[in-house]
Order: C-alpha cells, then sequence, then structure tokens
C-alpha cells in the first residue's frame, strides 16, 4: 500500500508556520472586538440548496466548485464554499432579527472550493469574514471596509489596493445586463470559451475575464456605472465620501463584480500584486429575503488567510516558540523529581519543555542549547538526593544550586531574569 498523504489542494499548518496564524488570529479577535462585533460558528456542512439558492447556481462556485455529497440518510450536503450562507442561515433560523437593531458577526474557519490549486488557490482554504446585518445606512458600508483596512493594517499589511464599484440595484443590473448581452454578442465567436459559455449564464462575470481578447473587445463595452440609477449613483458617491473623510484610499474599479450571485451596490476587493484578491465583499440587501427571511439589508467581507499570511511571511520571519526553561536529568529518583519539577514551573507561568530521553548529560545539554531555553535546570543523583537543583543560564554559562522547595518563592526573580536574558541576547545578535 503506498503512503497515504494529505489530499490536492489542502495543507498541514505545521508548528513552524503555526505562529502567524495565532497573531493573525489574536489580532482579528482584538480588533473585531472592539468594533462590537461577536463571533458565530456555522456548521461545515449544510443542505445543498443553502448554496445554491444564495450563492447562485450560474456561479462558478456552485456550478463548478462545491463539494456536494449525499449522506447516508440520502440529503445532498455541500461542504460550506464560503460563510455569508451559512451566517444568514443561522440569523434566518434563530430568528436573530428578533433582537432588533444591528447584528455584528463574525467568524473565521476553513471553506471548501474544487478550484485548480496554485499559489495562494486550495480547495480547502481559510477565511475570516465580518458579516453586518440589519442596516442599509452607507455609514455601514464605510464602517465593514473601515474594519477590514484597520485588520490588514495592524497585522502588518499597509499596501493592498482597495477597489470599489457599485453594483446597484437588482433593476439596475438587470438593464446593464441586456446593454451587456446585446454589445457582446456580435462578438462572441472572439470571446475566450468561459465567457462563450457566460453571455447566456452570467453575462456580467465576463467582465471579470483574465483573457486578453476578450478584455480587448470589453475596451468599448458600457459600463455598469452608467446604468445605475440616480439614487445608486448617489449612495455610491455618499460611500465614497466617507471613506476619503477616513482617509482611506481606493481605487473605482467599473468592471469589479465579484464572484458570487448576491451582491448589490458597494462591492469591494483588496489586491495584492502577489496573491490577487486578498479579501473581498459587498452588500447583499437581497439574499436574507432570498433564503426566506425578514427583508433585511446586510454587507459584509471575507479575507483568505493562506493569502494574508502568504504576504506576511515575505515581509518577516517566523519566530518559533520562545521556551523559558529545559530540564535536563538523569537516575531514577532525579527523573521523577524533573518531572514534579516541569509542573511547578509550569504552574508559575514558565514555558517548560522537559527532556524525556534518559540519555546521558553530554547529549541533554546539547538539546537545551538548541531548544532556545533562557536557562536550564539540571537533576542528578546528588540533586535528587538533597531536594536541590542547579540552573544553569544558557547565554552566560553562569550556574547556582536552589532548593528545589524555595522555586516558588524565586518565581518572580526568575522571570525578571529571563526577560534580561533576551532582552540582552537580542541586543547582543542584532
Ligand atoms: P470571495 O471573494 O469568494 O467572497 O472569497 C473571499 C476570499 O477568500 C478571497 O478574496 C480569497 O482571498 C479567499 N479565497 C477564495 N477562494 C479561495 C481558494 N480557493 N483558495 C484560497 N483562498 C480563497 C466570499 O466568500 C464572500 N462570502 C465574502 C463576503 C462576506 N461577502 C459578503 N460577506
Amino acid at each position: 500500500m503506498g503512503l497515504i498523504q494529505a489530499q490536492r489542494g489542502t495543507r498541514d499548518i505545521l508548528p513552524g508556520e503555526i505562529a502567524y496564524w495565532q497573531q493573525v488570529e489574536a489580532t482579528a479577535r482584538a480588533i473585531l472586538h472592539q468594533a462590537a462585533f461577536e463571533e458565530i460558528r456555522t456548521p461545515i456542512f449544510e443542505q445543498t440548496d443553502l448554496f445554491e439558492r444564495g450563492i447562485g447556481e450560474a456561479t462558478d462556485v456552485v456550478g463548478k466548485e462545491m463539494y456536494t455529497f449525499q449522506d447516508k440518510g440520502d440529503r445532498s450536503l455541500t461542504l460550506r464554499p464560503e460563510g455569508t450562507a451559512g451566517v444568514v442561515r443561522a440569523f434566518i433560523e434563530h430568528g436573530l432579527h428578533a433582537q432588533g437593531g444591528v447584528q455584528r458577526l463574525w467568524y473565521m474557519g476553513p471553506m471548501f472550493r474544487y478550484e485548480r490549486p496554485g499559489t495562494g488557490r486550495q480547495r480547502q482554504f481559510h477565511q475570516l469574514g465580518v458579516e453586518l446585518l440589519g442596516s442599509g445606512n452607507v455609514r455601514a458600508d464605510a464602517e465593514v471596509i473601515a474594519i477590514a483596512v484597520d485588520l490588514l493594517q495592524a497585522v502588518g499589511l499597509n499596501d493592498l489596493q482597495l477597489e470599489l464599484n457599485s453594483l446597484g440595484t437588482r433593476d439596475d443590473r438587470i438593464q446593464y445586463r441586456s446593454l451587456l448581452v446585446d454589445y457582446l454578442t456580435p462578438y462572441k465567436a472572439d470571446l475566450d470559451p468561459d465567457s462563450q459559455d457566460r453571455l447566456t449564464r452570467n453575462p456580467l462575470r465576463i467582465l471579470d475575464s483574465k483573457d486578453a481578447k476578450t478584455q480587448a473587445i470589453l475596451q468599448e463595452a458600457p459600463l455598469l456605472g452608467h446604468s445605475l440609477s440616480v439614487a445608486s449613483q448617489e449612495r455610491f458617491a455618499k460611500v465614497q465620501q466617507l471613506l476619503t473623510n477616513l482617509g482611506i484610499g481606493y481605487t473605482l474599479n467599473p468592471k469589479l463584480v465579484r464572484g458570487l450571485d448576491y451582491y448589490s451596490h458597494t462591492a469591494f476587493e483588496f489586491q495584492s500584486k502577489q496573491f490577487g484578491t486578498v479579501g473581498g465583499g459587498g452588500r447583499y440587501d437581497g439574499l436574507i429575503a432570498e433564503l426566506g427571511g425578514p427583508e433585511t439589508l446586510a454587507i459584509g467581507w471575507a479575507i483568505g488567510l493562506e493569502r494574508l499570511i502568504g504576504l506576511l511571511q515575505q515581509l518577516a520571519p517566523s519566530q518559533p516558540t520562545a521556551i523559558d526553561f529545559y530540564i535536563v536529568s538523569r537516575g531514577e529518583a532525579a527523573e521523577a523529581q524533573a518531572l514534579k519539577l516541569a509542573q511547578t514551573l509550569r504552574h508559575a507561568g514558565f514555558v517548560t519543555e522537559l527532556d524525556l530521553s534518559s540519555s546521558a548529560f553530554g547529549k541533554q545539554f546539547k538539546r537545551a542549547d538548541r531548544s532556545g531555553a533562557a536557562a536550564c535546570f539540571i537533576l542528578g543523583d546528588a540533586e535528587a538526593a538533597n531536594q536541590t537543583v542547579q540552573l544553569k543560564w544558557l547565554a552566560t554559562g553562569e550556574q547556582q544550586a536552589i532548593a528545589q522547595a524555595d522555586l516558588p518563592a524565586l518565581a518572580d526573580t526568575l522571570h525578571e531574569q529571563i526577560a534580561r536574558s533576551r532582552n540582552d541576547r537580542s541586543t547582543t545578535t542584532v
């Protein structure tokens, strides 16, 4: 039998990379908490209908990319390809709208799309997203965008391009759709195959085509912005004004249409050179009613964490977990005391690693050095017999004997010494 490997388009996040994830997650929690958003966790799989109706059957996500299967009870289920539909389902199912006011929700977790794996493109990937339900106010649009900008800046990404467009109302889009189809139909044979297919299924997505010839044909195409009603145009102008007031830079992209069908009015994306779109979102005023809930206006976004972390990895190397103490011991009594010592140190707040090898002291010392610990505790037969321990600071080689019973009382002093030894080391290694 061959070796079993991770599935194509999935990957393990190993300890060497985990610090980035934890940093992003902690920053996101802090920023979203400050913005009065609350976390929601919805199931990984849902009834297939939810996505077909919510995201739209003509989209690539629903048409080509869903992980859909029949369970043993013959239900059609789908691994969630995105978070918005599940959040909206939960919002309706639990009557969150009945609480009145605005619901500010956020989520983080794995999503699944059967896409061709590539740079920043996986079949299982992670999104961090927010949904603000219950407000059609233009300030809600500016607020959720501002929170995304805050978050990206807080993790250290200051140079992403915010692109902005308005998709207007459903009526605006129906009118534009027929103008676009009228314009493109004579060129049908020259469009790339995907766009030919989209001409009847989902013509607005043609604007997103990466094909050079299709893009050349689109140069003269009518623009969605020109089909917007006066009210839609005024609304979009207000959103732009609010962003400008907040000092948030953006570029208008009249061809930005997004890949999911539920959007109306404001749509936006954060673009990077390396991974393309890092995050995106927009208003989805019709979705909640479409899924059987009360008429509720809403807006949100999601950021792809693999892409975000891919960018962070290029900016700064990962720091391994900083170990405070490494415990070295040999001999039955000493090893038993060492296990107890490890627990005492951990309870006093020290990151402590216990050498379990019982190998020669020399080998254990080498591992202590490699661990990056600030200091090492040493227990041999002599220490075990008189209930002491040797404490050796690895940067200086300084060593002292301490009674094991005195350790809890010394905790504060040891914390200070560790901080000082780290400081010394970081200033001498620059
Ligand atoms: P989306 O644009 O489909 O929007 O996905 C958001 C982000 O998820 C993308 O910008 C990208 O970073 C990441 N992403 C998508 N597909 C993949 C993939 N195959 N591999 C790696 N990363 C990927 C949504 O999903 C909407 N639910 C956002 C939203 C929330 N709109 C309103 N509220």
